[in-house]
Formats: structure tokens, sequence, C-alpha cells
């Protein structure tokens, strides 16, 4: 293959400023698909990534174009998340390319994404290509976007393809674009010795583990013995190819090409996404650089309703880590809600996200717990401890102080927005930073504020203040010290650990009762009376009591009504699927993750 010829690029953008869409003209008009086969977000490959209409995985696929000139090329495009979320995923996406489409929507204009993906694929030393799409809508306003984007980014917009991904209007212009602009891979070799990055896989019930690879130098093949380079174990291959975006075999693949290899590995442990693979008996002397793991900044606890799942669960979560290796999990139990793990997320949205698939992909019935951001704890005696889990704080007598993950925020708004925006920054906690100029109707808000009021709906908040128009995104700034303390939620007298929670002491009160007063609406009626109090240490700040039914529904039913009562009980199971029974309260999942909606 001549190298020349290939070009290795990801698309970029801020969530639904139409990356997808364009993947799926680009696929078109390279007659990749047919229009036949055509089906919309055609790289959304998981069912939730269609219901949501965003892309959570990446995905890779090759394609062949005749460019204007009449030369033949080979694309491997890389489709990425937008969310905050997944950046790893485009992180990992961009090491395996030379190039990256930026595409913003002419409506909206550089959004806080924006700016995140494009500083990854500038630490990937990636030639950018800005793309304007959605020109066809009538709020286009390409000009000012243009400006924007030179403004903001820095980057030459005079060239910039204006583009409909939704019409294909002008799409072609972003393949000349791609010939014209990224270059074809550097070093790739195919007599050197083979070095491989694994920038994905996942887990294949016929073929084992399944891996996403670049080959930087060398090449490889069927029946080869590779050597990866981290852990040193050797596999024979046992099939290589491409996906068109069908998984499509081949004999080899080059250098400078992206696809996937199989090698009937069923430990999953030995996999390390950002490995290289090398060839056992012509091995490189180095491995490629990998990229640096994320580190999940949220943890909750997850737990199988029935605990039969136990094991189920296990399972499904080591192949779950295979396609997404920012998960972290260990084993955790809790007094309520019995043996399960403790989860690392990189926020919300991927929190909810896995919970979802764990629950579609391996039939799993969960509950998980409110989500809590990593707190180091100080003690009396010297020493200082992590802890991710609010039920495990020390008694307050043995904590000298705490101190809890600081963020810097950056938020994009309209105009109109900068003062609730600025109110609701301070309401949780944000020290003011900067403000900047976008453009004469855009501001840039900066503040840091602690992690944990982030997760407190936060993003709610600030979509519904600004009427969806407000984006955000954060980096950790590090460890500050905070006036923190644990409350915990009594149920009928009993302490619920998966209940407890860190605050800070301005919110004790306030949240104590807020949450109180949401548990009574959620957690039905029983029969007899429960007390809900919420309390730090022995001092209870609120108390709520759920009133116990005067009647089992059903008493009355004479015995022809047999069938009319069996339906009733079965629509009281039904409805007790998601909920779990706590000391002899039947709690549901929505009253674990209250906490997050509390006004
Ligand atoms: P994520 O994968 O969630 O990050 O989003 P995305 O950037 O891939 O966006 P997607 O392609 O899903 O597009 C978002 C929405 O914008 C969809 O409803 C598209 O139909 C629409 N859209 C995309 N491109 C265009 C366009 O050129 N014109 C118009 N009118 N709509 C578009």
């Amino acid at each position: 293959m001549d190298k020349s010829k290939i070009r290795n690029f990801s698309i970029i953008a801020h969530i639904d400023h139409g990356k997808s869409t364009l993947a799926d003209r680009i696929l078109e008009i390279t007659k990749t698909v047919s229009k036949r086969e055509m089906q919309e977000q055609l790289l959304d490959s998981m069912d939730i990534e269609r219901e949501r209409g965003i892309t959570i995985k990446l995905n890779s696929v090759q394609l062949h174009y005749k460019s204007k000139d009449n030369e033949d090329y080979v694309f491997h495009l890389i489709d990425t998340p937008g969310h905050v979320d997944f950046a790893y995923e485009v992180s990992r996406s961009l090491a395996a390319c030379e190039g990256a489409i930026l595409v913003v929507d002419a409506t909206q204009g550089v959004e806080a994404q924006t700016l995140a993906n494009v500083y990854l694929a500038l630490e990937n030393n990636l030639e950018i290509i800005p793309v304007i799409n959605k020109i066809d809508l009538p709020s286009a306003d390409v000009e000012r976007v243009k400006e924007e984007i030179e403004n903001t980014i820095g980057i030459d917009c005079s060239n910039a393809p204006l583009i409909s991904a939704k019409t294909g209007l002008n799409v072609e212009d972003v393949l000349e674009a791609i010939v014209s602009h990224i270059p074809p891979p550097k070093d790739a070799v195919d007599q050197e010795p083979l070095r491989a990055l694994i920038f994905d896989s996942y887990y294949d019930k016929y073929l084992g583990v399944v891996m996403s690879i670049r080959v930087r130098q060398g090449s490889i093949k069927v029946g080869q013995k590779i050597k990866f380079m981290s852990n040193s174990l050797v596999y024979e291959v046992t099939e290589v190819g491409i996906k068109t975006p069908k998984i499509t075999k081949k004999a080899t693949l080059e250098a400078g090409e992206v696809g996937w290899i199989a090698a009937s590995i069923k430990t999953i442990k030995d996999i390390n996404v950002g490995d290289t693979i090398t060839s056992e008996n012509n091995p490189a002397l180095e491995p490629l650089e990998g990229y640096k793991k994320l580190k999940p900044m949220v943890y909750c606890g997850i737990y199988p309703i029935d605990t039969n799942q136990y094991q189920d669960f296990k399972e499904a979560l080591e192949k779950m880590e295979l396609s997404d290796s920012s998960l972290v999990y260990e084993p955790e139990t809790s007094q309520a809600l019995g043996f399960g793990f403790r989860v690392g997320f990189l926020g919300l949205l991927h929190m909810e996200v896995v919970q979802e698939r764990l629950e579609r992909e391996y039939d799993l019935n969960l509950i998980a717990t409110a989500p809590s951001v990593i707190y180091k704890v100080y003690l009396t005696d010297g020493s200082d401890i992590t802890i991710d889990n609010p039920a495990k704080l020390p008694d307050p007598q043995k904590i000298k102080y705490i101190e809890e993950p600081f963020v810097n925020v950056k938020i994009m708004t309209s105009l109109e927005s900068v003062g609730d925006l600025m109110s609701l920054c301070q309401n949780k906690l944000g020290t003011y930073r900067d403000i900047q100029v976008i453009d004469d109707k855009r501001r840039m808000l900066i503040y840091d504020m602690p992690l944990a009021e982030i997760i407190f709906d936060f993003f709610n908040k600030l979509k519904s203040i600004s009427r969806g128009y407000a984006s955000f995104e954060y980096d950790i700034i590090g460890y500050q010290e905070s006036s923190l303390v644990k409350m915990d939620i009594l149920l009928n007298g009993n302490k619920v650990d998966a209940f407890s929670m860190i605050v800070n002491k301005q919110f004790a009160y306030q949240r104590g009762n807020a949450l109180t007063k949401k548990l009574k609406e959620l957690i039905p009626r029983q029969n007899f009376e429960v007390p809900i109090q919420a309390a730090i240490g022995n001092k209870v700040l609120a108390r709520e009591t759920i009133k116990a039914y005067r009647k089992d529904v059903t008493w009355k039913l004479h015995a022809a009504d047999k069938s009319r009562r069996k339906k009733l009980l079965n629509k009281q199971k039904e409805g007790k699927k998601k909920m779990k029974e706590i000391g002899n309260v039947e709690v549901p999942q929505e009253a674990f993750i209250a906490v997050l909606k509390l006004d």
C-alpha cells in the first residue's frame, strides 16, 4: 500500500454539533455504505447511543476516496464522543490519527467542549481542519462563528469548508481538505519491527478479546506470534481485519493502517488499552507512547438487587472494563445493600451510561447509590487516608481536617444569562476567577469550585438557567481544605450506610431537610409508620414520617375476584422490581439518587 495515500483522522466537536451526521455523509459519498444500507448515525452502534442521540464509544472505519485530481486514497475515520465524560475516548482516538476535523455548529459557535477537544488534538500534534456545519439553518451565522474560532482557538478559518452535514452540501470539500491538509502517517515502514498501538477493545463470544489497533511500523498477519510489551505475554493472531463499517477480514494489516485483531484471548486482564503490540520473533525495542490514564473522579456503590446476580455482575464489570478502560471498581459491602462494587467514573453521564449498559447488555437488575468524590482525610494521629465512600468517614474526634477536590470551571454563555449563572456559581461555593469576552454576545465565566458541587445538580441548573444554551467544562486543580461533615440518614431508627453523605457544613441543615422531604415522597407507605431522620452524629437535623398503610389493598375482594387480586399483586410486584428491602422498609432506586435532585 502506498503510505502517502493514507489519511487517518478523527472528527471532534461539541455535543450535537453534527459529528455523527458528518460521518454518515462521508460514508455515503465515498460509497462505503450504499444508500440502501444507510441508517442515521451508522457509527453509533449501541442501542443506548441511538436512543439518546449521543456517541459514547469511539468507532473506526476504513473508506476509499477518489480525489478530484483522480488519485485513490485510503481514509481511516474514527468517530468520537462529544460529552466531557467521554473525553478519554477522544484522547485515545486522537492518538491513532494525524489529523482532526473540528466541526462547529454555525448556529451555536465555539462551545466549552469544542475548546476541550481542540486542546486534546493539539496535545497529540494533530493537524486541525475547522469545518462550519449546519449552514442550511436560517439562524446560521457563518461570519460570527469563523471569527469566534479564530479568536478563541487561533485557527485560520478563511478556507474552512462551509457545510450542511444533513443535506450533504459541500461535504466533498471536507474530503478534499483531508487529502490536502492532513499528513500521511509518519514513520510507517513495513520492514521495521512491528509496533501497533491498542486504542480500544471489546469482548466477543467467539473471537475472544478483539482489539482496535493502529499499526505504526511493521505489519501484522494471521498466524503471527505477537507479544504485548507491557506484560510480555505471547499470543497467536487468529484474525485481522478492518471495519467498513462491517467487520471485514483481511490477511494482513500494514504500517499506517487502522483495524482490528483477535488472538483467541479469553483472559481479559491480559489486555491493556494503550499497550504496544510487537512480534515475538523480531520485537521492537521501545513501546509506543501510550496515553495518560484518566483518574475517575466520581464514585458510587452499585449492587445487584437480587443477591444471586453477584457473580454475573462481577463478570459483566470485567467485560465492561475491556471496552471502557476508564472504569475502575472494587468489591464493597454495605449493611443496607449487601455485596456489590464501588465503581469509579469520569463523570455523572458516564456513571448513568455504565449502569444502563450493564443492565441492558448483561441483563442485570442493579441499584446505584448517590455518587461521591474522593476526600482526603487527615487524622489527629498524623496519618491520612482517602475516602470514596462517605459511610467510611472515621469518627469526627479522630479527624483533624478534610480536603476535597476543586475544579476550575469554564462556562460559555450568552450575555443574558451571565448574572444568573454567576449567582449559581456563588451558591455552589464557587470562587470567581475571570470573565472573558468571546464576542459581543457571549462570555466565558471562570470559577473555582468544589467538584462535589458540580455533581450535585450543577448541570441541570446551568441548562435551565440558560435555557439550554450554556455549556461548561472543568479541570481538576487539586485538593483544598473544606468544612465538611458526614450526614447520616436513619430509616425507622436505623442508619442506612448507603444514604450517608459528606456535605459542606453550610449546607447540612438545608440538604438534610430537603432530603428527608424527598425521601418521604419517594418511599412508598409500608404497613407501619416509618420515621426518616437526617443526623450529624447524634444530632438530628430534620425529621419526616411516612404514615402507615390503612389496609391491604386487596383484602376486601371476594373469592370470585381472585383474578383481579392476582393482577393487583402482580402490579405491586412489578412496581417493586427496582426496590431494595432495607431493614424491613422497601426503598426504590430513585431514593438513592434523590440527593442529586434537591432544590
Ligand atoms: P454526539 O455524538 O452526541 O456528540 O453528537 P454529534 O456531534 O455526533 O451530533 P449529531 O450528528 O448526532 O447531530 C446532532 C443533531 O443535529 C441531529 O439532530 C442532526 O440531525 C442535526 N444536524 C447535524 N448536522 C446538521 C446540519 O448540517 N443541518 C441541520 N439542519 N441539522 C444537522
